[in-house]
């Protein structure tokens, strides 16, 4: 197969850890006679540093050229203190979103056993913890109108949402569930706001059309409580944009790093993989940025075209890699020299050679 992949390695860690996604799309395409095409463009901070904007217009036109995106991070800390900067890196990443379309952001929550003891949960609690968090991305309170009143004393965002955004991702969710345990958590805050009123009555109206999937409908405050408590009670979780953002942080304690939680946003036209973490600007250039949760996205990626083998061996290398403790310090108590480019080499070497490949 040939894909040209548009690469936009962003912010703080995010430049390592596309590398070693990247390395590793190299060495998949080596081994399975494909021909993968990379083409770097600008995101983020280090796109206003270079450019003056988050968002270049070639690094949309590089991306509506490609067959896929692959994203690393975005952000920077000197951008968070100050309230009043008017071009923020954030802006880069959902002006791409909402550029391509990318109204569907899937991520997995995936309990792995080998890190039960990482997370700071009881093991028993979160032991075969399988969710996938299906995430409204291009609408809500994030793309709503929003203003600060002449004083600037009053500051208002609108949360609004029309009944096809609702209804594309509701579907997008119930078909997942059909192939996973056939259970769906639709999460909203029906007691309170219209919006989410208009989920749950859209979401019941489309049940239907997926009988042998169960649905449950839950406030977003006890979810937050829940999926702590008791997360191998959700299976796919459905949600707008911006309790899916929260849900899926707060879900990255159940795996033990958020390091580890990879994701997939897709349109109609476009699609785009991407690492759920920020750009954690303080870990940059120390090598020990976590590159799993971009590596898995780079699964993903391969999962979107239907190169199914060649995602499982990828997945498998990650396995093997936190089975033998070859992870960065965010997981490490065994061998604390384990750098960002080692874990992408030693998944690399095991594309090369599953059966061999071991800790040297
Ligand atoms: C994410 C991030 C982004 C979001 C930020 C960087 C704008 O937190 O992908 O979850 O809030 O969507």
């Amino acid at each position: 197969m040939k894909l040209n992949i548009a690469v936009l390695p962003g912010d703080g860690i995010g430049p390592e850890v596309t590398a070693q996604a990247v390395k590793v799309l190299k060495v998949v395409a080596m081994e399975f006679n494909h021909v993968f095409t990379f083409q770097n463009a600008l995101v983020g901070a280090s796109a206003i540093d270079k450019t003056g904007t988050p968002l270049p217009k070639e690094t949309i036109d590089i991306c509506k050229n490609a067959d896929a995106v692959l994203f690393g991070a975005i952000g920077n800390t000197k951008y968070d203190d100050d309230p009043d900067a008017k071009i923020r890196p954030e802006q880069g990443l959902l002006g791409i979103r909402k550029e391509l379309g990318l109204h569907t952001n899937i991520r997995p929550v995936i309990a792995y056993d080998d890190l039960l003891s990482k997370a700071s949960l009881k093991t028993k609690q979160i032991k075969d913890t399988n969710i996938i968090i299906y995430r409204e991305l291009t609408s809500g309170i994030y793309f709503g109108d929003r203003y600060l009143s002449d004083d600037g004393n009053t500051a208002t965002d609108i949360c609004k949402y029309e009944r096809f955004e609702i209804e594309r991702v509701t579907h997008a969710a119930f078909k997942a569930a059909q192939s996973r345990k056939r259970k769906l958590t639709l999460v909203d805050k029906a007691n309170v706001l219209e919006t989410s009123r208009l989920w749950r009555r859209i979401v019941k109206e489309i049940a239907p059309q997926y009988p042998d999937v169960r649905v449950n409908y839950t406030y977003i405050d006890n979810a937050a409580m829940e999926l702590i408590i008791k997360p191998r009670q959700f299976d796919v979780i459905l949600t707008e944009n911006m309790f899916g953002d929260i849900l899926s942080e707060e879900a990255s304690v159940i795996v033990g790093s958020i390091g580890l939680l990879a994701s997939a946003s897709i349109g109609d036209q476009y699609a785009m993989f991407e690492p759920i973490h920020g750009a954690y600007t303080k870990a940059a250039n120390k090598g020990i940025a976590n590159p799993i949760a971009s590596i898995l996205s780079a699964a993903m990626l391969l999962d979107y075209f239907g190169l199914d083998e060649e995602a499982a061996l990828v997945r498998e290398g990650v396995d093997k890699s936190l089975k033998l403790h070859i992870t960065t310090p965010d997981l490490n108590n065994k061998y604390d020299n384990i750098s960002t480019t080692k874990v992408g080499d030693f998944i690399e070497d095991f594309i090369q050679n599953p059966d061999e490949t071991n800790l040297n």
